[in-house]
């Protein structure tokens, strides 16, 4: 296999959540590739550190701010890129929120706004997305979980999320697959991150939590890396509507 079916060189690429953990490490990974990486967080205060980074200096890394709860946020970044480079080669949607609560004592506010930045806003920014540029297609990636697969004690509205960002994705892999976009998800197992911290912090529950992973560690934001890059380049050219799972073999349990 040519290894230019992975070059991503100069390729367009708008990631949400790029700000910490995962999405940071993608932003990275990608503009060290050479690609122009849009890279957003929800704050300016967030993306500050990108400013003094030196794929920034190299043009690479642009630190762009999306609150995805905004409706028109993604929509109006999205043509802003567009007005630079005349296309957005891949949008990622990766920013994403969760809470530690029992069913029983999820706030109706939690709720929502699990709801709104994990389902609702991925979704406006594939609309958004696909009005900017349903005449050249597209690529998508989102950020979905083994917990959008698999279930786990309190996280039930966060699994109801990422289930339902895995069926938009499947649904919108079909729907536009003849308008030339493809529509992917990947799936992380437990990433260490912010996220996280909550079961990083007691040894009991870290424990039991790698238990249930055959590799026996959490996953690094870099492990994500190597699935985004494969599905934001033309390696993968002919998949779509596809799950990549990414941990550690927990889902093989
Ligand atoms: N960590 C895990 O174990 C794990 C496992 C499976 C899937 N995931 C998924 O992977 C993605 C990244 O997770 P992570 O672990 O890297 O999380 P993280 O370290 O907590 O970072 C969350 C990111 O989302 C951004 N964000 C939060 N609210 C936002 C909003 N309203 N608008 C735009 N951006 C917002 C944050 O931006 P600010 O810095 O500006 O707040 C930050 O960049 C999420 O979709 C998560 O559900 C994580």
């Amino acid at each position: 296999m040519s290894t230019s079916l992975f070059d991503i060189n100069n390729k367009a690429i708008l990631i949400s959540g790029a700000s910490r953990g995962i999405g940071r490490a993608i932003a990275l990974y990608l503009a060290e590739n050479g690609a122009q990486v849009y890279a957003a967080g929800s704050r300016p205060e967030s993306i500050e550190w990108m400013r003094s980074h030196e794929l920034h200096a190299q043009g690479r890394l642009h630190p762009v701010v999306m609150d995805v709860r905004a409706d028109d946020s993604a929509a109006t970044l999205i043509e802003e890129i567009r007005s630079k480079h005349n296309r957005l080669d891949c949008l990622i949607n990766n920013a994403g929120v969760a809470t530690n609560t029992p069913a029983t004592g999820i706030k109706a506010d939690d709720m929502e706004n699990m709801i709104n930045i994990n389902f609702k806003g991925a979704f406006r920014a594939c609309q958004a997305y696909y009005r900017a540029q349903r005449k050249e297609g597209g690529n998508v990636i989102n950020m979905a979980s083994i917990l959008g697969l698999i279930g786990t004690p309190l996280a039930a509205v966060y699994c109801g999320t990422k289930g339902a960002v895995i069926q938009m994705t499947r649904a919108l892999a079909i729907e536009w697959a003849g308008s030339g976009f493809r529509v992917n998800a990947i799936a992380p197992g437990f990433v260490d991150t912010d996220m996280t911290d909550m079961i990083k912090k007691r040894q009991s529950v870290l424990e039991k939590m790698l238990e249930t992973i055959p590799m026996r560690r959490m996953a690094n934001p870099e492990d994500l890396c190597g699935a985004t890059h494969y599905l934001a380049s033309d390696a993968s050219a002919y998949v779509t509507g596809q799950v990549i799972v990414v941990d550690g073999g927990a889902t093989a349990m």
